[in-house]
């Protein structure tokens, strides 16, 4: 299983191709656990209780097993896949989620959450309706292009040094 460094290194060796190959196939990328994003927002959580980081730093960031225990320490144990997220819990390691957002390394991108966050443009604008989905995929493009288009609209900076470093 690749962790998240590995897949950044995949997609800078791979460049563009296996993931233009997922985008176009339309496939879910294979998880370590099936994490079904419609269950649990119907529980009444925000995206922003799992993804800490997305309303005020750089990174959204994908929550800890230590988070997953705060309930499966006790709901839902008997479920194949929880079974699974317990066992990672047991042994102390973090669960190696694969990417499904992300860029090349080669491109020098830097792309930050929170400015967006505070524009107000919401997370669905650019994920699609993740309450919806189940595994997570890639639903939107992003590309210079698409980043473009809206700093336009909204009158945001086009200076390169903003998205790149
Ligand atoms: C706020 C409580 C809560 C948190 C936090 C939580 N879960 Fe769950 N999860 C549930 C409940 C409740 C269910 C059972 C829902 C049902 O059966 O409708 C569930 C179900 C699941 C399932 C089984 C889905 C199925 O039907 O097979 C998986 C897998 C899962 N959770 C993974 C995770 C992971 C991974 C995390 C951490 C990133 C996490 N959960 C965090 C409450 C939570
Ligand atoms: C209970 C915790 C939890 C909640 C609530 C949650 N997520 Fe997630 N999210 C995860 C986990 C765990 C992953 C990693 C598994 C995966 O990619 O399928 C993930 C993956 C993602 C990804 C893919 C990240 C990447 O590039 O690898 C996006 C985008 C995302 N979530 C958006 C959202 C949005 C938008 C919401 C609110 C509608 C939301 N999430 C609510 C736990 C959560
Ligand atoms: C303006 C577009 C945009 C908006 C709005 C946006 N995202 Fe993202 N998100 C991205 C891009 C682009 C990436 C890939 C960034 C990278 O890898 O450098 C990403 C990556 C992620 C990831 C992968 C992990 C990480 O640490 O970055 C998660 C999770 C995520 N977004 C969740 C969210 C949630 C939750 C919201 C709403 C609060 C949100 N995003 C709003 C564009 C957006
Ligand atoms: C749907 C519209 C939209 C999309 C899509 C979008 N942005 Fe933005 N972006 C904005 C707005 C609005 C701001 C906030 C400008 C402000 O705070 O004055 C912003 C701000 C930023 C900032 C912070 C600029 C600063 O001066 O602090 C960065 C970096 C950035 N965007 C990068 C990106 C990248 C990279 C992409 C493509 C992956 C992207 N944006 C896609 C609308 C968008
Ligand atoms: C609003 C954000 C944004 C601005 C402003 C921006 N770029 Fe980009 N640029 C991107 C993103 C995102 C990518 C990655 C596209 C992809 O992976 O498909 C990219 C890709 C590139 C690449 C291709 C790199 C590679 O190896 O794949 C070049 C070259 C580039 N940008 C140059 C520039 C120059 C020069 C400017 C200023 C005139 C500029 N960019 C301004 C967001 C931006």
């Amino acid at each position: 299983m690749f962790d998240r460094w590995d897949t950044r290194v995949l997609f800078g060796a791979r460049a563009l191709c296996l993931a233009g190959f997922f985008a176009l196939a339309g496939f879910a990328q294979q998880q370590p656990v099936a994490f079904p994003h419609n269950t649990h927002m119907k529980l009444g959580l925000a995206c922003v209780d799992c993804h800490t980081g997305a309303d005020v730093r750089a990174t959204a960031g994908i929550p800890s097993v230590k988070t997953c225990m705060l309930c499966h320490a006790k709901l839902a144990r008997g479920k194949p896949e929880v079974q699974k997220v317990i066992g990672y819990a047991d042994k102390k390691i973090e669960i190696p989620w694969v990417r499904v957002y992300g860029f090349s390394e080669a491109a020098h991108v830097q792309f930050r959450h929170a400015p967006h966050y505070r524009a107000g443009i919401s997370c669905a604008t650019c994920h699609g309706d993740v309450a919806k989905g189940t595994v997570a995929e890639r639903t939107v493009t992003h590309n210079m292009g698409t980043c473009l288009t809206c700093h336009r609209q909204r009158q945001a900076s086009q200076d390169c040094a903003t998205c790149h470093y």
